[in-house]
């Protein structure tokens, strides 16, 4: 038999983050607790289906619309909507150019293809540690990827080591910075750390590239989208990535969208051509339902104030988890200091488990959490905290 084609394809290894998803739905053990993903469970353990959204979705069913192709660069009530809230009066709305995209990564991945047009000789800077998607994402558009110190030793924000390196990026390179919610490490920039930043990346002539995620899972909607904001006032270029799988519960529907903000109508739709070339060449136009789902709850006051309300209860019980996780922790190990869980934000807690530690606490009790050692809080209820808590604070002194 002749050699097939695929014989000498590598095996790639598994996804750091889904695949360990992978892994935790083939593992048996009954008492198994997934912390890795950054997926919202309820306090019964479910990923919830928001009402609003069920209501939105209740409507569009009525309406019994035909499934026709939306348009390459997605709904236009969608995109608009999504520009006027996360910008609100920072940006002439005239100058954004906005594309629906298949959640975060799909509108990153449109940004970077944008940049590849762009500025294909730009390196994308990343913080230390980031997502993990980020690094590959970029990589596999053809960037060269660099790191700028975020997490120091101390097990606190680098601030310091982040300007350093700023200072020192070479105009024109592209800087992506997480809006809020930093993930992995949950460490916020302050509103003023924030305002230095700008000031350095103007200086600079960076390309600003903001994550926003994780929007209103730290302090809420308007709150969080501050960095955002203040990158626009001064009306230079800045990419903005979003997604609703988290705050919306819209995680398979894959809603995102990708704003740039440029300095004229004209630049506008000259970008907004360029993204539409390369949604259309990737995968023709989004899909409809969910966009047009989170669409409606932006649209109708009454589904957004309850989903804003919804929002602010997902928000308040992962703060809700973290106190319970510290106390639990600091109980079991009187002699550390787990105060930084509670000062952390969004889904993510940074645990400091090591990764031998989340490998044992794997493979001895099933409880999944990153090699880095950040756990999702957000997957933590009254149910299964006293157990994670005592696997962890095990593994923090036996391995
Ligand atoms: C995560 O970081 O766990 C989430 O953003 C889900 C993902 O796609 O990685």
């Amino acid at each position: 038999m002749q050699n097939s084609l695929f014989a000498n394809v590598a095996e790639l290894p598994r996804d750091p983050i889904l695949g360990l998803t992978e892994a935790f739905v083939a593992d048996k053990n009954p008492g198994r607790v997934n912390l890795g993903v950054g997926v919202y469970q309820d306090e019964s353990g479910k990923t919830p289906l928001l009402a609003c959204v069920r209501l939105a979705e209740e409507n569009l069913l009525a309406k019994a619309a035909p499934h026709s192709y939306v348009p390459i660069d997605g709904l236009g009530g969608f995109n608009s909507a999504i520009t006027r809230m996360v910008f609100a009066d920072s940006a002439d709305f005239a100058h954004v150019a906005t594309a629906q995209a298949l959640g975060g990564t799909g509108a990153l991945k449109l940004g970077a293809e944008l940049l590849k047009v762009i500025s294909p000789g730009a390196k994308i800077w990343i913080s230390d540690p980031s997502w993990e998607n980020h690094r590959a994402l970029f990589s596999a558009a053809g960037f060269a990827v660099e790191t700028y110190p975020y997490y120091g030793a101390d097990g606190e924000l680098d601030f310091s080591g982040l300007i350093a390196a700023l200072e020192k990026i070479p105009a024109g390179d592209v800087v992506l910075l997480h809006a809020c919610c930093h993930n992995p490490t949950g460490l916020d920039l302050s509103q003023e750390q924030w305002r230095r930043i700008a000031k350095i990346v103007r200086k600079r002539g960076l390309t600003p590239f903001l994550d926003t995620a994780y929007l209103g899972f730290a302090k809420g909607l308007d709150a969080d989208a501050f960095s955002v904001r203040l990158f626009a006032e001064d009306g230079r270029p800045v990419l903005v990535s979003f997604s609703f799988s988290k705050s919306m519960s819209l995680y398979g529907e894959r809603v995102g969208a990708l704003s740039v903000l440029t300095a004229s109508s004209a630049e506008r739709g000259r970008v907004l051509s360029q993204l539409k070339r390369i949604a259309r060449v990737t995968y023709s136009s989004p899909p409809s339902h969910g966009a047009a789902a989170a669409a409606l709850v932006l649209a109708d006051p009454a589904l957004r104030t309850q989903w804003v309300d919804e929002l602010a209860r997902m928000r308040l019980r992962i703060k809700a988890m973290r106190t319970a996780l510290a106390a639990n922790l600091s109980e079991r190990l009187p002699n550390r200091d787990f105060s930084y869980i509670t000062r952390q934000n969004g889904m993510f807690s940074y645990s400091r488990l090591t990764a031998p530690q989340a490998i044992a606490l794997r493979e001895k009790y099933a409880v999944y959490a990153l090699d880095s050692g950040r756990i999702c809080v957000a997957a933590l209820n009254g149910k299964n905290i006293d157990f994670v808590s005592e696997c962890i604070a095990k593994v923090m002194t036996e391995v």
